[in-house]
């Protein structure tokens, strides 16, 4: 598995397993992660607000089996706190993320993180409050590296000017190709990408009828329900698969840190792996690129 490098010398697996779809039942989620061991996956993204904590401890938990191993990677993010009430309230005060880490550290069974990324936010948001936190925290020893979540470009510029970020988490796919509007400043400031959204929650997929007929019956960004089933089945008919061509897209990028692929069964990231490790020829990517339309970041520009 081919292993990309961050600022601080962190080495990514080119395909990260997303953890948020692992689910709460152990058993279940410890065949999935030793499946992404078996293929060479590194690289475990997960937050503390999924499953409200219960994902942390089970990743925490299953991976501290293989703690003498010195590749494995694990992200964690802050931001969303969770009320007594059930609620989330966001706050990206230092107050906050400097307690919240504690838990998220006691939670996965670890000292130190390696990498810890603000769960989204605003540019209303207290930005350099919450980026000297983070950086106190690289200061204390307790993250090795941090990054940021987002799709909103004020706020990925301000972090890209005035951070040292060292990776940026957003939703990336073919279909979802708005982060190549920011590629090169990304590229600038030796960021890289850790492309969320790989498979499109299933529609880059071969079931992609039913994701479009689940998920997606009402379209999505420019595409209406029609136009979205046009341009799917045109990628299909393109001979490599749509997930093999969605990670060959991404791969394309000298910039890609990851692809955090998510997968709820042993099977799913199986056939995943398959695709990524399949070789795509350049004439393929570049004719599923023309399929689809350009897409910009319209919200969130200043
Ligand atoms: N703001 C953020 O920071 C943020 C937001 C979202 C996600 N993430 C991270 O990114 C990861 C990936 O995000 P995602 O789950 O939205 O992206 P994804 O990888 O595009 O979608 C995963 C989902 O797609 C379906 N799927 C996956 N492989 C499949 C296959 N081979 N065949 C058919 N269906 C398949 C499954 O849905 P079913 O379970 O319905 O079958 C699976 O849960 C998450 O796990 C999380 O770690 C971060």
């Amino acid at each position: 598995m081919q292993k990309n490098i961050l600022k601080s010398g962190i080495e990514l697996s080119e395909l990260g397993l997303g953890c948020m779809s692992l689910g709460t039942d152990v058993q279940q989620a410890q065949k999935i992660i030793e499946t992404a061991l078996e293929a060479g996956i590194t690289y475990f993204d997960t937050a503390d607000i999924y499953d409200k904590g219960v994902n942390e401890e089970i990743v925490g938990k299953i991976l501290h089996q293989y703690q003498q191993r010195e590749d494995i990677v694990i992200g964690t993010k802050v931001g969303n706190q969770l009320q007594p009430n059930g609620d989330m309230v966001w706050n990206p005060s230092k107050r906050y993320i400097k307690d919240n880490i504690k838990h998220s550290l006691r939670r996965l069974g670890l000292e130190q993180l390696d990498l810890y990324m603000l769960h989204g936010g605003t540019i209303e948001d207290p930005l350099d409050e919450t980026i000297s936190a983070f950086e106190e925290l690289k200061q204390e020893g307790l993250v090795k590296a941090y990054g940021l979540s987002s799709i909103r470009p004020n706020v990925i510029r301000y972090y890209l000017e005035n951070s040292q970020i060292e990776v940026l988490m957003s939703q990336f796919n073919l279909i979802d190709n708005r982060p190549e509007m920011l590629l090169n400043e990304v590229r600038e400031h030796g960021v890289k990408l850790l492309a969320r959204g790989p498979v499109f929650k299933g529609l880059l997929t071969k079931n992609y009828e039913q994701a479009l007929a689940q998920k997606f019956a009402k379209g999505i960004f420019d595409y209406d329900a029609a136009s979205l089933k046009d341009t799917v089945s045109a990628l299909h008919d393109i001979e490599p698969e749509l997930t093999a061509l969605s990670f060959s897209y991404l791969r394309s990028f000298d910039v890609l840190g990851s692809i955090i692929v998510g997968a709820s069964s042993v099977q799913q990231l199986q056939e995943n792996v398959a695709q990524y490790n399949k070789e795509i020829d350049s004439i393929n990517i570049n004719k599923a690129r023309s399929i689809v339309k350009d897409l910009n970041y319209t919200q969130h520009l200043k």
